[in-house]
């Protein structure tokens, strides 16, 4: 790359005191390039052909201005400039001007990129040794459709803004109308999602059909058989609607469609048919409270007469006392525009919806209902902490926001055997019976603990006696890095300690949710945890430029750091011992005893042993004692199982040998150091 070194030294200089300075004078060169439009064809993948030249196409091809959209950095404008470029060669010329709110200058820099294939023609290039990279993917009329730059551990968005009519009729280009309900039974059964093991799947991540290096529906309707064999009931889906962020889906433009980069309307249909055809629930992640900035309605709303202007929070005036500790970009949540004030918990790119204006939630309610109708079996609804707020400074857990989730229960419940999920990161107690079933944030930390320092520790029992389990959903990791890093890092690579966390919460009285290559034991793409990091391809095989998610020699983002060695699907699908096989056995012992997963809870306290946790759950006439030893040597224990002269089958061990309780309840019984019991009541 002849021009590498100029270039990384324009990344030095971010970090150095003269940058400011040295930035401003190269960022003028900009202006030299004009704005050609060109016509050209992509017959050949590889290739954009230019069929039709712009007059006076010197010195440059074409100037895009787009908008660099990291969800959790800010927004700046981006000039990029295709000079030249041919059949794998690409000069492109790129400059931003300042970073707000990270108040960071602009840059400029020349480059010389390779030109690559896939589904479009995509100009590529990567600086290995600084972990950055670069993408973007050009469109058929040659101008780039998106892009991607890769720093570190975070990722930056290109996003080109659509063109649509004046402001104030932004909003008619999406759909609004009116939807009825036209209900489905889905086929799964009454309980399917109690009896269910989830996976949260991030479609972007997780298989790519067509190679272009983005996952897809299709890749993941690929992978269906792969669920199955798991043992996977339901899917959570990261949000798959049309988003500005390019990214996680959280910035959501478009309620009703699906997210360009993962295929058409079909293929989620297709897909859907699909899952449902393996008894496989589906459940889309909606996003409540905010949307994107950039969605139409909200562009309509910065006019001041706009009929829109109600349906997100505005103020003329600057509210004042607020104070949102964790939010991106300052904890003023009010942030100031020419249009007013609007208000956004999370961060700029997020503007809040006015969930108090009817017009709102009936919006939200035909969306809901567009997706039901489809088929789809529930929703996991996005931060409904923060649903409603009271002035000044009351932005979580506000009173208002339970019984607004009760309200969504109660339509959900017009369709048959649907399901919802609530996340709010605190205060869960409140969320979970109006929900039915709310996420146990905590737990994970808890467990991940008694795993690593070999003890049933306190804060796993106490989360699990003071929660409402049974109106829970668990895990040990999510796409989110408040939440931890991926459980393989949690446990330090060690298999045994993997395995005891995994047994304890896809063993317990809520409904367990894998985060997708949690099963094959993936690591980050690098040392350190970020978002992005979390959310990284999908480890199939052990192929370390692309891991077997997708034909395409680059993938969108880096894969897992651990993926060549036997962290993969592929090789753990193969090995009886592996993380795999391991999950894929305690599964099939929680669906084929309902008491695992259908029944009560009781915790069997046992006097000066604090390295197994041992539990009784009950269904009907069914009765399992599960017992889980964290030590590194055999533990002999006994247990109090409530039941006075009865005979305990083990069902998970290699030994058959059946236990007699004693006249007081109790049941002598060993296990194997970090192993684990359990033992069904005959009858
Ligand atoms: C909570 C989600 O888990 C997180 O990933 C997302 O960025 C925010 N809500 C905003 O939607």
């Amino acid at each position: 790359m002849s021009n590498k070194k100029s270039f990384l030294s324009y990344f030095l200089m971010i970090s150095i005191f003269f940058f400011a300075i040295a930035c401003s004078k190269k960022e003028k060169k900009v202006e030299v390039f004009k704005q050609f439009k060109i016509e050209t064809s992509t017959k050949k993948a590889n290739q954009v052909e230019i069929v039709k030249p712009a007059e006076n196409l010197t010195p440059g091809l074409q100037t895009l201005s787009g908008k660099w959209q990291g969800a959790w950095i800010g927004v700046a404008e981006a000039t990029l400039v295709v000079k030249e470029i041919s059949k794998d060669k690409a000069k492109i010329y790129y400059s931003t001007k300042k970073y707000d709110p990270m108040k960071i200058p602009g840059i400029a820099f020349e480059i010389e990129a390779d030109v690559i294939d896939g589904k479009n023609p995509t100009i590529f290039w990567q600086v290995k040794e600084r972990k950055e990279t670069y993408k973007f993917i050009l469109g058929k009329n040659g101008h780039i459709l998106r892009g991607l730059y890769t720093k570190g551990t975070d990722d930056i968005y290109v996003g080109m803004r659509k063109s649509t009519d004046k402001r104030g009729s932004y909003s008619k280009t999406l759909d609004l109308s009116d939807v009825k309900i036209k209900d489905q039974d889905t086929g799964l059964g009454k309980d399917w999602a109690k009896k269910a093991v989830f996976m949260e799947i991030y479609v972007r991540s997780f298989k790519d059909s067509d190679g272009d290096g983005i996952g897809d529906f299709k890749g993941l309707t690929s992978k269906l058989d792969y669920l199955k064999n798991l043992g996977i009931g339901g899917i959570w889906l990261m949000p798959s609607f049309s988003s500005s962020d390019k990214d996680h889906g959280y910035a959501v433009e478009n309620y009703r469609d699906i997210e360009e980069d993962y295929g058409t309307i079909e293929d989620f249909e297709e897909f859907l048919k699909e899952a449902h055809k393996r008894k496989i629930g589906v459940i889309l992640d909606y996003v409540i409270n905010h949307s994107s900035s950039s969605n139409a309605i909200f562009e309509d709303s910065k006019l001041k007469n706009s009929s829109k202007r109600n349906w997100f929070r505005w103020k003329n005036k600057a509210p004042k006392g607020w104070n949102v500790g964790w939010r991106v970009g300052g904890p003023n949540p009010w942030p100031k525009t020419k249009y007013g004030h609007y208000y956004s918990v999370f961060f700029n790119g997020l503007p809040d919806w006015n969930l108090k204006n009817p017009e709102v939630m009936k919006f939200h309610y035909n969306n809901m209902k567009f997706w039901l109708n489809k088929g789809v079996d529930g929703f996991r609804f996005d931060a409904v902490g923060h649903l409603f707020e009271k002035e000044p400074n009351v932005w979580d857990n506000h009173p208002d926001n339970p019984k607004l989730v009760k309200k969504l229960k109660a339509f959900l419940n017009k369709y048959t055997n649907r399901f919802m999920v609530t996340e709010a990161t605190t205060h869960a107690e409140v969320y979970a019976k109006p929900a039915g079933c709310t996420f146990g944030f905590g737990l994970q930390k808890g467990i991940l603990g008694s795993a690593r320092s070999g003890k049933a520790i306190g804060k796993m029992i106490k989360f699990i006696d003071e929660n409402p389990m049974q109106n829970m959903a668990i895990f040990l990791s999510n796409h989110d890095g408040f939440v931890g890093d991926r459980t393989f890092k949690e446990v330090k690579g060690d298999d045994a300690k993997y395995k005891l966390a995994a047994t304890t919460y896809l063993l317990l009285h809520a409904i367990p949710f894998i985060y997708y290559g949690e099963e094959v034991g993936m690591d980050l793409a690098s040392a350190k945890i970020s978002d992005d990091q979390l959310r990284a391809p999908m480890s199939w095989t052990d192929d370390e430029d692309n891991a077997g998610f997708t034909t395409s020699k680059i993938p969108y983002r880096l894969v897992a750091r651990n993926v060549d060695s036997k962290y993969n699907a592929q090789d753990q699908v193969e090995d009886e011992d592996s993380i795999f096989s391991h999950y894929k056995k305690v599964i099939a012992l929680r669906k084929s005893n309902d008491s695992l997963s259908l029944g009560s809870y009781k915790h069997i306290k046992i006097p000066n042993n604090k390295t197994v946790f041992a539990f009784i759950r009950e269904y009907k006439d069914e009765k399992t004692i599960v017992a889980i030893n964290y030590s590194q040597k055999d533990e002999n224990v006994i247990l109090k199982v409530d039941s006075a002269n009865k005979s305990f089958k083990p069902i998970n061990a290699e030994s058959e040998d059946i236990l007699k309780s004693s006249g007081s309840s109790t049941l002598k019984v060993e296990i194997p150091a970090q192993d684990f019991i359990i033992y069904k009541m005959t009858k």
